[in-house]
């Protein structure tokens, strides 16, 4: 980002800031101080039409951090005395998903009128289901944190697939860094979106998990690949962590042409369709998901594309990811099983005490991990094995 951008943004966010009250400006409260939580008290604040009055986490230093140059925002260690205090019309939720749940149920029962909750949304579907629940009930619009969504490339690789530029699809690739329970759902989901939300029927995966590693308090694989088949027959190949080539990029093929759309922007045939500063793009994209969060809650629009009846469905096929990888199996849809599909996933395999380094590359045709724990000589266990063949999906 230039300076002067840099300079027009501040500018822009104190102005907004100043005049939020005359403008009649929504007030939103944050829940959780970490890590992305500057990205949702920024949005808001250039959004213009909401104005940030209050932040909460359970740790101060957090807190003293994000807000450090917003004087005005006001600090709660509580965030159920903060919605009480402050009575925010919306809040976003910035903390592990295994808290999502216990707040989205208190915010609702506080009277807040729109919930903007980080991805991923839940761990469970039954988390998932009564997150809806809860909201639908108390009257709260209830929205994920799917940024792609709103981000102009991602957008214009939407269009370009509904034009029926590229002919009739048939295959999608997807990659994208990080575990399918945290980054899974962001990628599923622009799978989705991307093709209109078209229903998935079918999800096959394998994953790899060498160490014992964890993320936000809960295990992950070093790798995954899947499969997500979609009504009508058309299969999406998806790889993530070590098996992701890239940060995230998705390509689709048709018998007219093919697309690929990653952060830098969007080639349709291999020539660049879109592709301007990637930092711009990404601006554009955050106010533009916090923006027409707002506009919804307050009803000046009549949708939101990230709600959370179709964020449900990306939750689930990254849960349906997990439950192929324990049954080995490909997993119709809808998910069976709405409970603790990851733990027992991990459950029933072996997870080493500590961590043998680097996960092992996949060997021919054949995916294994190997427990360091099994003696020398022994045949080690693999954690996960290939899905048949004759149960892939035909493309
Ligand atoms: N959309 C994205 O691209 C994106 C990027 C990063 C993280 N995330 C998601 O955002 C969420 C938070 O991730 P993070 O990296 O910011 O985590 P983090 O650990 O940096 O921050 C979470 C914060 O929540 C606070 N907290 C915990 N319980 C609380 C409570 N009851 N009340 C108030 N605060 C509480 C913690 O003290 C911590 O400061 C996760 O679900 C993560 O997957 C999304």
């Amino acid at each position: 980002m230039s300076l002067l951008q840099r300079i027009q943004r501040k500018a822009r966010r104190e102005l907004l800031t100043r005049t939020a009250g005359v403008r009649g400006a929504a007030k939103a409260a944050i829940i959780g101080c970490g890590q992305i939580s500057p990205d949702h008290l920024s949005a808001f604040q250039e959004s213009g039409v909401a104005t940030v009055v209050a932040a909460s986490d359970v740790r101060a230093g957090a807190m003293a951090s994000l807000l450090r140059h917003y004087p005005t925002v006001r600090a709660f260690r509580d965030y159920r005395t903060m919605i009480n205090e402050t009575r925010p019309d919306v809040v976003s939720i910035c903390t592990w998903p295994q808290h999502h749940l216990e707040i989205v149920r208190a915010a609702a029962q506080l009277g807040v009128k729109g919930i903007l909750c980080e991805k991923p949304m839940a761990l469970t579907m039954s988390e998932v289901d009564e997150m809806i629940e809860v909201c639908r009930n108390a009257g709260v619009k209830l929205a994920i944190g799917h940024q792609y969504r709103f981000h102009p490339y991602f957008i214009h690789a939407a269009g370009v697939i509904a034009s029926g530029a590229l002919g009739k699809l048939s295959e999608v690739r997807g990659n994208i860094k990080d575990s399918v329970a945290n980054n899974g759902p962001h990628l599923l989901d622009t799978i989705r979106f991307l093709l209109a939300d078209r229903p998935v029927a079918r999800v096959a995966a394998t994953f790899e998990r060498a160490g014992n590693k964890q993320n936000r308090g809960w295990p992950v694989e070093d790798g995954a690949r899947g499969e997500l088949t979609f009504d009508g027959g058309l299969v999406a190949k998806v790889a993530l962590g070590d098996f992701s080539p890239t940060f995230f990029d998705i390509e689709v093929v048709g018998d007219k042409g093919s697309l690929k759309v990653d952060l830098e922007g969007v080639r349709v045939n291999g020539k660049v369709a879109l592709a301007h500063d990637a930092d711009a793009a990404w601006y554009a994209c955050r106010r533009a998901q916090f923006t027409e969060f707002v506009k919804w809650t307050t009803g000046k629009s009549a949708s939101y594309s990230a709600n959370a009846d179709t964020s449900a469905r990306s939750a689930e096929l990254a849960l349906a990811m997990y439950e192929s990888g324990r049954r080995a199996a490909p997993v119709e849809l809808p998910l069976a099983d709405k409970g603790d599909v990851i733990r027992e996933f991990f459950g029933s395999i072996a997870v080493p005490r500590s961590s043998p380094g680097p996960s092992r590359a996949t060997q021919g045709s054949r995916w294994t991990a190997v427990d360091p724990r099994s003696p020398p000589g022994r045949r080690r266990p693999r954690i996960s094995v290939r899905v048949r063949p004759r149960a892939l999906p035909a493309s």
